[in-house]
């Protein structure tokens, strides 16, 4: 049986004191996390009082990004250690937003996630079809393509420890969501390729969730389909009573 896992990306939104409150708040729901494992991906600077005002609780930190170095001459960028140290436990590599504006491609993508898997870290990797290439019937093909590309070189016992997001480009931040049965058909898709690429028993553990527009009304319908493992959770991650209703869903 797969742990849901239910993450807050806050993408580049709260600040110093407003970060460390909406912690305080979702780390206050604990009660009502069941089974579900809920984590919480501030910006970078908020980190440390994040990660504070997340002490004692079973609340996980995670980062939004990382670079693959370990360490050196790379000016304004983070390393897996660092995020080690600032007490993270996840994160996320490849979001569609990376992607396209940072042109993070999938080979590098794909050394972030090497790079994180040397650490404890795990590490939450995005794929997603953009609205052009699903009305071209293209999804699956784009799907596969970022999985294999981003988990390329992945031992059996490393891909184990990743988490993969399907995030429908066109869903994200629109409030356009997919329907559970084309979120389920991916999920099944990349599972599928997964057990082809490895076998039954990596496709049975390694959690797939959802994101794009996850939102308290629509969060059981999604995570009650068999192979949505969790959700994703950007807008509605912001605030504390909207992002505890979506982990309610999941438990
Ligand atoms: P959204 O973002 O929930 O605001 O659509 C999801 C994401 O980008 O991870």
């Amino acid at each position: 049986m797969r742990t849901p896992l239910i993450a807050g990306n806050w993408k580049m939104n709260t600040d110093g004191k407003s970060a460390a409150a909406l912690a305080k708040a979702v780390a206050a729901g604990a009660a009502r996390f069941g089974r579900a494992e809920v984590a919480v991906c501030p910006p970078f600077v908020y980190l440390p009082e994040v990660g504070a005002a997340l002490a004692g609780s079973p609340v996980g930190l995670g980062a939004q990004n990382m670079y693959h170095e370990p360490s050196g001459a790379f000016t304004g960028e983070v390393s897996a250690a660092m995020l080690l140290d600032a007490g993270c436990r996840y994160v996320i590599l490849g979001h569609s937003e990376r992607r396209q504006f940072f042109g993070e491609s999938d080979a590098v993508v794909n050394r972030k996630v090497l790079a994180a898997l040397k650490t404890p870290l795990t590490p939450i990797v995005c794929v997603g079809e953009l609205l052009a290439q699903r009305e071209a019937g293209q999804t699956s093909d784009v799907v596969r393509s970022q999985l294999a590309g981003s988990l390329a070189g992945l031992s059996e016992e490393q891909i184990r420890r990743v988490v993969v997001a399907y995030e429908p480009v066109w869903a994200i931040g629109t409030g356009k969501v997919a329907t559970v049965d084309e979120a389920e058909a991916v999920h099944l898709d990349l599972r599928k390729t997964l057990e082809s690429r490895y076998n039954a028993g990596v496709a049975a553990v390694v959690r797939i969730l959802y994101g794009g527009s996850v939102k308290a009304d629509n969060a059981s319908q999604l995570l009650s389909a068999p192979n949505i493992d969790g959700a994703l959770v950007g807008g509605a991650s912001l605030k504390a009573e909207d992002f505890l209703s979506i982990v309610d869903a999941a438990r």
